[in-house]
This record gives structure tokens, sequence and C-alpha cells, in this order.
């Protein structure tokens, strides 16, 4: 493949909740500024806002249940044309069902876009339910952050931004991380086959910490 500067590069990040995809999403959208479209990052500011789908939908968000495909479909179609993922995109959390893959090998094709590479992070579930139960967020610029593995240099400043106010997700619950996690099991976890089949599956091991997770993604996609 070889990217030697990470222009043009269009993947997808998938794998279970709280397997790394944000955390590594951001690394590469550093790294190669490349656009970062968090499907769910999309969903919570809706719910933010207090948009009225964000009003529909944030009681099933918050107890770990999926947004519709036609809905987020039409989200990612619409986003991927603004300019500042012409030079490339990460999708984090999307395509989640066969659906959504099969629609956007669709919607790509017509806008003329090949996919590069699937990035699965594969990570225990016991250290998923860990991770999430100690995840917090940076208001400012939605940096993840744990109260165990992954903290800011400087204690309660943004390492990215420098805000220093945080938040937790309303799903991030012992109760919904299982739900969750059966979710992506039934309906997220297909869609690697599907990309196996297409040869753009590339399995990471997300057991490590933040920068020996990015080095196999980098080697994975053989950019360096
Ligand atoms: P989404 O926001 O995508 O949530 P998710 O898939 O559950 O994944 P997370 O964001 O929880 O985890 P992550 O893999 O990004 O991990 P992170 O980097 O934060 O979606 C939320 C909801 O929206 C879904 O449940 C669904 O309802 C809906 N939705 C979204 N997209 C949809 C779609 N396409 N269709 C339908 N519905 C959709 O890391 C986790 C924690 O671990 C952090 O604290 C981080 O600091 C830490 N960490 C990260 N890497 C490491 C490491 N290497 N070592 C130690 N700690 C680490
Ligand atoms: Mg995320």
């Amino acid at each position: 493949m070889g990217f030697a500067n990470g222009e043009g590069l269009h993947l997808v990040m998938t794998g279970a909740p709280g397997t790394g995809k944000g955390t590594q999403a951001s690394v590469l959208k550093r790294e190669f500024g490349l656009c970062h479209l968090s499907t769910g990052e999309m969903l919570r500011e809706e719910v933010k806002k207090g948009s009225e789908i964000g009003n529909q939908l944030k009681d099933h968000l918050a107890a770990g249940g999926f947004a519709p495909d036609e809905l987020m479909i039409r989200m990612v179609s619409a986003r991927i044309e603004e300019a500042d993922c012409q030079k490339g995109f990460i999708l984090d959390g999307f395509p989640r069902t066969l659906e959504q893959a099969e629609v956007l090998a669709k919607m790509l094709k017509e806008k003329g876009i090949g996919l590069d590479a699937v990035i699965e992070i594969q990570v225990p579930d016991h250290i998923i339910i860990d991770r999430i139960l100690g995840r917090y967020t940076c208001m400012t610029c939605g940096e993840s952050y744990s109260d165990k593995y992954h903290k800011p240099k400087v204690p309660g400043v943004c390492d990215i931004c420098g805000g220093t106010k945080f938040s937790r997700r309303l799903d991030d619950t012992k109760e919904t991380i299982e739900r969750r996690l059966k979710k992506y099991r039934d309906f997220t976890y297909p869609t690697i086959a599907y990309y196996q089949e297409k040869g753009l599956l590339r399995s990471i091991d997300g057991n490590g910490t933040v920068d020996v997770v990015a080095k196999r993604i980098d080697e994975a996609l053989k950019i360096k």
C-alpha cells in the first residue's frame, strides 16, 4: 500500500466499544491531517444541541441502542462532502451494520473514492469494561482520557487543546457496556468478515499503550 504522507487516505476504524477507535483516530488525524468522523460523536452533538433527532434518540443511545441505519448513512454522506474531508477521512464507528457497509460501498463508488483499509482494533472484554468505566472526555475537543491508563500529562488539562472541562458519557455504565458489547457481536461483527473478503481488513492488537497501538496501526498501513 505505502501511504507516504497519508494524503488521500480513506480509512474505517472499527472494533467493539472502548477498544480505542476514537483515541487512535485522533492520532491519525493529527499525523496526517485527515478528518475524523465519529458517528457516535455526531449523535452526541445532536443530543447536546437538543435537536429533534437528539431529543428523540437521547434515552435510546444512553441505554446502548443503535441509531437508525438511514439516519447514519445520511449524516456520513453529507459530512464527507465537506472541505476538511477532501484530503481523506477516518470513519470511526461507521459502518456498524452490514446494511451500512453495503450502502457505504455504493456511496463511495458514486463519489469515486476507494477505501484503503479497515482497521479493526481488538481488546479483550474485561479490559474494555475497565477502560470504559474509567473514561472521561475533554468537553472542548472531545479527546478521551482514562482514570487509570491514559491520563493527561498535566492533571486536569487536555493534552490536545488545553481545555480544563471534562465530562463522562451517559452510556458509560456497567449495565450499558454489556448491551453495547452484545450489539457489537450481533450487528457489527459481521462487517469484519465482509471487509476481510474484500482484502481490506487490518486486525490490530489494541492491548498496549496508546503509542504502541499507534505504531502497530502505522505498520499495518505501511505508512512509515
Ligand atoms: P461511539 O461513540 O462510536 O461508541 P463506541 O463504539 O461504543 O465506542 P467508544 O467511543 O465507546 O470507544 P472507542 O473505541 O472510541 O474508545 P476510546 O478511544 O474512547 O457510539 C456511541 C453510540 O452511538 C453507539 O452505542 C450507538 O448507539 C450510536 N452509534 C454510533 N455510530 C452509529 C452507527 N454508525 N449506527 C448506529 N448507531 C451508531 O477509548 C476508550 C477508553 O480507553 C478511553 O478512556 C481512552 O482514554 C482509553 N484508551 C484508549 N486507548 C487505550 C490504550 N491503548 N490503553 C489504555 N487505555 C486506552
Ligand atoms: Mg469513540
